[in-house]
């Protein structure tokens, strides 16, 4: 452990951050809405003094589109998850879920068991964080892991996981972070709890590109994409979660295909800018266009 601030929770915590800080928009303005962030977050009261132009300016200055990039990928989620739920799936897996709180904070069906996979430090934080009167807390099973070392089926069926039941997986910020091997097997687990039933997934992960051809990881005009790309893979460094491992479209596609899932959506903010920033009248310039990490939706081979 290299920083005994953070306990392995940096990363959750960054994440977090940036969901207080839209949480801090104006109602009109804003495109996510998570009253949780604030509890995970140090520092959380000097942020709301600051206030939500403030912030989002200040990270304008380090890294432009970040703020956008991430709160575009929980808000994408959050409508999979919403439509799901409203089509018929009856288990949420959220691996790596970190303080992910959408299992209190989305209008979710009473009958749809969430079950938050990530290592026990975060969970036993996150779980003392957590208001008592939290909505929606009984339909939340934690179940720890160790994606590099553990088996997520043998986890997920100790915890009460029903392998009949249509599912939905998320593993959102999580890929950079473990060795493709650990992808592979958690994919193939995924498939394997789910093979008589139906099953979706999402998984973020960044472009094998950031390096050698940084410029396609951004809008075009996007000013000084290396130092945007050193600064991001020297903060997770220095938080101990460094960003190990990197893929093409292809390679993601294959990997779902070998574990059974066809890719149907690969989406970044570049796409979805023009659905959830303009109809708040905050649409992202080309030039401040983050587009290093890819949103995947697909779904199990029939
Ligand atoms: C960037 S955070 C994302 C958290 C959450 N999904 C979100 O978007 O708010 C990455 C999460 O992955 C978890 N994680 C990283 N490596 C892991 C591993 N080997 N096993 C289990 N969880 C891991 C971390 O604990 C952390 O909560």
């Amino acid at each position: 452990m290299s920083n005994s601030i953070f306990r392995k929770d940096g990363t959750a915590q960054g994440v977090a951050k940036q969901r207080l800080i839209e949480t801090l928009a104006k109602p009109n303005k804003r495109v996510i809405y998570d009253p949780y962030a604030k509890n995970f977050v140090l520092g959380a009261s000097i942020i709301k003094l600051m206030g939500h132009k403030l912030n989002v300016w200040l990270g304008e200055k380090i890294v432009p589109g970040m703020h956008e990039h991430l709160i575009s990928r929980t808000r994408f989620i959050d409508d999979l998850i919403e439509n799901s739920a409203s089509m018929g799936i009856e288990q949420y897996v959220i691996l790596g879920a970190g303080y992910d709180s959408r299992a209190h904070r989305l209008k979710l069906p009473n009958n749809l068991k969430i079950f938050e996979v990530d290592q026990p430090e975060v969970q036993e934080k996150k779980i003392s964080k957590l208001p008592n009167n939290t909505p929606n807390i009984d339909n939340v099973t934690y179940v720890n892991i160790d994606f590099k070392h553990h088996s997520l089926k043998e986890r997920l069926l100790d915890a009460g996981f029903d392998q009949r039941k249509p599912t939905i997986y998320t593993l959102e910020g999580v890929s950079q972070y473990i060795p493709r091997k650990a992808l592979n097997s958690t994919l193939n687990e995924v498939a394997t709890l789910n093979s008589n039933s139906n099953s979706k997934i999402f998984i973020s992960y960044v472009n094998k590109l950031l390096k050698e051809d940084s410029k396609t990881c951004f809008g075009k005009g996007y000013s000084k994409p290396e130092k945007a790309v050193n600064f991001i893979t020297k903060s997770a460094a220095k938080l101990g979660e460094p960003w190990i491992t990197f893929y093409s479209a292809e390679e993601i596609e294959d990997i779902l295909s070998e574990n059974n899932f066809t890719l149907t959506e690969n989406r970044t903010l570049a796409d979805l800018n023009s659905k959830y920033f303009t109809p708040v009248g905050r649409t992202i310039p080309e030039n401040h266009i983050f587009k290093l990490e890819h949103f995947v939706i697909a779904e199990s081979k029939k």
